[in-house]
């Protein structure tokens, strides 16, 4: 069921959260599958309707940085500069958890996922469950595992189904998973790109960023930075934008059930379903999913999308094309 997000709605999904369900959340990254985050039987839901394995952890939401010490046992000075400088906002903290705290959640890690959205029903949702004793609420993308995450309700229920409580928040307007940033390892590390990126990281903290192929010691298990992941049924192709006509004149008329995501319309038959790829990466991370899933509806069996700019903007874009096209 989706619901406009009115506050009858919220309180009524503030509710859900209280009582142990789950709950459809817009935020303005993507959409969360949301439960109370220390209820480990609501949260055990979450991973049942994803098909999720439970040692893949989850980010915990909250109204604000005010809920930290109730998850986060340290808060290392290089992070709290990082909340002040983007909460709310799409980024999520690696921190050491609080023992005993949002177990479940965590996947059985000894650090927890904090994130606090900016999105309004994000956080109107927050604070009504905070009202009713819901501090914090743990929130994958709303998809099954390992598939395109949601930007809008109507993708949530084609996801999830219809019996989901979903406030519908509109379109999300970053388009791409929130940037993830480990701070339990004295440095920060970057562990998932996104639309805050790793020189407003740095300049935020006045650190260097280090990479998490850097790391010797193994990351936790994170289903956002598997390799293979955020994949359409369609297979993607990365494609240099100087190959792409080539690549079409060699396929000639026989060109069919091909999608094709780049800057310049293409001189291409009527087999080819193009759409075009923003110049800008705040542009192309907003429509990136929502692309690869219409394309997928209309039945292509091929995604070719036009490599975008190795530059620090486009990291996070191009993270999650690598992977849907692994
Ligand atoms: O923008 C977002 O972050 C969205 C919206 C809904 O807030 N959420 C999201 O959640 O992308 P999810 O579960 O799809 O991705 C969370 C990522 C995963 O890669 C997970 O493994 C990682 O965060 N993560 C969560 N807790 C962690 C922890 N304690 N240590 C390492 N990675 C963690
Ligand atoms: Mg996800």
């Amino acid at each position: 069921m989706i619901f406009a997000a009115d506050d009858r709605a919220i309180e009524q999904a503030a509710r859900a959260l209280r009582d142990g369900q789950l709950v459809g959340l817009p935020t303005e990254t993507v959409y969360g599958l949301a439960a109370n985050a220390t209820d480990d039987a609501a949260v055990a839901q979450i991973f049942v309707a994803k098909g999720r394995p439970a040692d893949h952890p989850l980010i915990v939401h909250v109204a604000s940085a005010k809920q930290v010490p109730l998850f986060a046992a340290q808060v290392p000075e290089f992070a709290q500069r990082l909340i002040q400088a983007f909460w709310p906002g799409p980024l999520t903290l690696i921190l050491p958890r609080q023992s005993g705290v949002a177990t479940a959640s965590a996947g059985g890690q000894d650090s927890i996922g904090l994130r606090c959205p900016s999105h309004p029903v994000a956080q109107a949702l927050l604070r009504a469950g905070l009202a009713l004793g819901v501090h914090g609420v743990s929130a994958p993308s709303a998809n099954r595992f390992g598939r395109v995450s949601p930007t809008t309700a109507a993708h949530v229920q084609s996801e999830l189904g219809q019996d989901l409580l979903i406030l519908d928040g509109g379109e999300c307007a970053v388009g791409i998973e929130s940037t993830i940033i480990d701070c339990t390892r004295g440095e920060p590390v970057l562990l998932r790109p996104g639309h805050i990126t790793r020189p407003q990281i740095e300049a935020a903290c006045g650190r260097i960023v280090l990479d998490k192929d850097a790391l010797t010691q193994a990351a936790p298990r994170a289903s956002g930075t598997l390799e293979s992941h955020y994949a359409p049924r369609a297979k993607v192709r990365l494609i240099s934008a100087h190959d792409i006509d080539a690549k079409l004149q060699a396929l000639g008329p026989h060109a069919n059930n091909l999608g094709l995501w780049s800057a310049q319309r293409p001189d291409a038959g009527a087999g080819v379903v193009w759409r075009e790829q923003p110049t800008s990466p705040e542009q192309a991370a907003h429509d990136l999913f929502s692309v690869l899933r219409d394309l997928d509806a209309r039945g292509v069996t091929q995604i070719w999308v036009q490599l975008p700019p190795d530059t620090p903007e486009w990291e996070g874009v191009l993270d999650r094309l690598k992977r849907a096209a692994a």
